[in-house]
């Protein structure tokens, strides 16, 4: 394992509520660039040229750099940064549905996430079909979904459009229902990107309390939210990302202090400063 003892930040690790034992999640030295091939709008010229020479454009993002970090038992991680932070790649990355470039990720338990709500959706399906599918995708039997399947309707509060296409549903309705099927699948590690800024008012509150009370039965917690109260107020460890660095790995008060300074400070000043 390369060490990171060469990185200007240091990542303080918060004690394991339950000492001994192996963290939920372990993120070693996680690299993820994206990697884009196009072609450029060809002028007659260049496209002659690039007929001969088969060349196209790349475009990398360095998504993620060398991150690394531990999330014990029973830990609720806020994930706080810009937008193009990194913070949903490293949610993917975790989740598995993105492989990293470089780097390890350990997970123990069954992850059920919420990220980028309702991108497994087939929306030509019902909502209870895509239930089923979701349910089946996280690990459980199809009895185990078409039990909960009235409670995940229920919870979603999309009525009877359970039964329709989901190309019928409102964007809001989409994301209740995908909010949903996360919370009913019993996750051991609970993943949620943005999933509070889902849906009005009320849905939010029904969504936050629902959220404590899978903490108190999940083995770890992702939130990742730019609403920073929502952070200080469920979680008990966070990070701040920025540019595809860990900035910062602390308790989310001072996670949010210093974000909140960052963007008042303003980008530049930060940067040559701090980084
Ligand atoms: N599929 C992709 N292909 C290429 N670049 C991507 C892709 N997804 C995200 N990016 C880029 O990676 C960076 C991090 O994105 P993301 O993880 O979505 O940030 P955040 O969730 O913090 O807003 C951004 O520069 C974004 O444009
Ligand atoms: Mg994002």
């Amino acid at each position: 394992m390369i060490s990171l003892s060469d990185s200007e930040q240091p990542t303080p690790q918060t004690p394991p509520k339950k000492p001994g034992g192996p963290p939920a999640v372990s993120v070693q030295n996680l690299t993820v660039t994206y990697r884009t091939t196009f072609e450029k709008v060809p002028t007659l010229r260049s496209a002659v040229v690039r007929l001969g020479s088969g060349k196209r454009t790349v475009k990398e993002v360095h998504a993620l750099q060398e991150v690394s970090f531990d999330v014990p038992v029973g830990t609720s991680l806020g994930v706080i940064g810009a937008n193009g932070a990194g913070k949903s790649t490293l949610m993917r990355a975790v989740a598995g549905i993105l492989a990293p470039s470089s780097g390890r990720i350990e997970v123990r338990g069954r992850i059920s996430s919420l990220l980028a709500l309702g991108v497994g959706f087939n929306y030509k399906l019902t909502g209870r079909e895509n239930v089923l599918l979701g349910g089946l995708a996280m690990g459980m039997t199809r009895a185990q979904v078409i039990e909960r399947a009235e409670a995940i309707a229920e919870f979603a509060d999309i009525g009877e459009f359970m039964d329709m296409p989901l190309n019928t549903y409102s964007s809001g309705m989409g994301a209740r229902l995908a909010f949903s099927i996360g919370v009913h699948m019993d996750p051991d590690i609970l993943m949620i990107d943005e999933a509070l800024s889902a849906g009005d008012a009320e849905f939010k509150v029904k969504a936050a309390k629902k959220m404590e009370e899978l903490m108190e039965s999940a083995r770890a917690m992702f939130l990742v939210s730019h609403s920073l109260a929502s952070i200080r107020d469920m979680c008990d460890d966070c990070l701040w990302i920025h540019k595809g660095k860990l900035m910062l790995h602390a308790d989310p008060q001072t996670c949010i202090d210093a974000y909140t300074k960052f963007l008042k400070v303003g980008e530049n000043a930060f940067t040559m400063e701090d980084m």
